[in-house]
């Protein structure tokens, strides 16, 4: 198929320098025979500058746009006042796709499904599976509804600061009917303990290097990191117990493809781009 002009795209963060969005959705389109403009689009870190940023964009004939950190609260805020939010965003009160529906801005997120989409591809079982998720913060908070609906049949929310994870499940639990259906439960991420099936570790602890302060009892047959691109102590743990264990580069481009086909109706085989490289 060919195009006269490319539609465009933006990916919105700060820092912006550093995404590899631009590349991961050239390959999509490649492989879609679309022509694309995909472009890092740096903002000012504040809610004005966002807000002016998405309106020029969407002004000027854009078609989609990719929001980072630190702008999905702001994303999910405008779209909230002025527009549209999927269910999915709403539950992780975040925003990481926006497009115009009927000329009003709609929010989506697509990180939770993202990942759903990667473990399965990775053969992990998540039907009936006891999953354990460290950390309630945002990245928490927006996986764990595309988990349940994905037919886990426990869930667990163990955080450093235990009143986050008591006020993440309480949350949970009035924002979709489905998640009432598993009641999840939660704790201090010290006090974790027996065995799961799948450990997601979503802190940010991986940026930094550091561990995560474990029980021993504590085990699982697989762990995954949402982080990626440097060595995981989280993984190196569970990989010295014998799990099978994943970062979370595949999410990336899980949330992405799930990004693309909302833009442009086109699925996009990852099996596929996966042998092409
Ligand atoms: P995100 O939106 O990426 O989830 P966030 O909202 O800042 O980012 O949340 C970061 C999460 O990582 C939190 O659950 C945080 O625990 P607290 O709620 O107790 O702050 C967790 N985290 C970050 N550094 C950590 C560390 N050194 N040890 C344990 N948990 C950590």
């Amino acid at each position: 198929m060919s195009q006269s002009s490319p539609q465009h795209f933006i990916v919105i963060g700060n820092p912006i320098a550093h995404s590899k969005s631009p590349e991961i959705h050239q390959q999509f389109a490649k492989q879609a025979q679309l022509q694309i403009r995909y472009n890092r689009q740096y903002c000012p870190d504040d809610a004005a500058s966002f807000i002016d940023v998405v309106e020029a964009f969407f002004n000027g004939g854009g078609v989609g746009a990719n929001v980072t950190v630190p702008f999905k609260q702001v994303a999910y805020q405008l779209c909230a006042e002025r527009g549209q939010l999927s269910t999915h965003a709403q539950v992780a009160g975040a925003v990481n796709t926006l497009m115009l529906k009927e000329g009003k801005i709609y929010g989506d997120n697509t990180d939770g499904q993202g990942l759903v989409n990667h473990l399965l591809s990775l053969g992990w079982p998540l039907q009936g599976a006891k999953v354990a998720i460290l950390g309630a913060g945002g990245a928490s908070r927006g996986v764990a509804l595309p988990l349940i609906e994905a037919g886990i049949k426990q869930l667990t929310i163990a955080n450093r600061t235990v009143e986050k994870a008591q006020a993440l499940v309480q949350q949970l639990g009035t924002a979709s009917p489905i998640i009432d259906s598993i009641q999840p439960t939660y704790c201090a991420l010290e006090q974790l303990e027996g065995d799961f099936d799948i450990i997601i570790n979503a802190t940010s602890i991986g940026l930094s290097g550091d561990m995560l302060p474990l029980k021993d009892s504590l085990n699982c047959h697989y762990a995954y990191d949402m982080m990626y691109g440097r060595e995981l102590p989280f993984l190196t743990h569970f990989s010295d117990k014998g799990a099978e264990v994943s970062p979370g580069y595949g999410m990336l481009i899980g949330q992405a493809a799930l990004s693309f086909k909302l833009w442009t109706g086109t699925s996009v085989d990852l099996n596929a781009l996966n042998e092409a490289q």
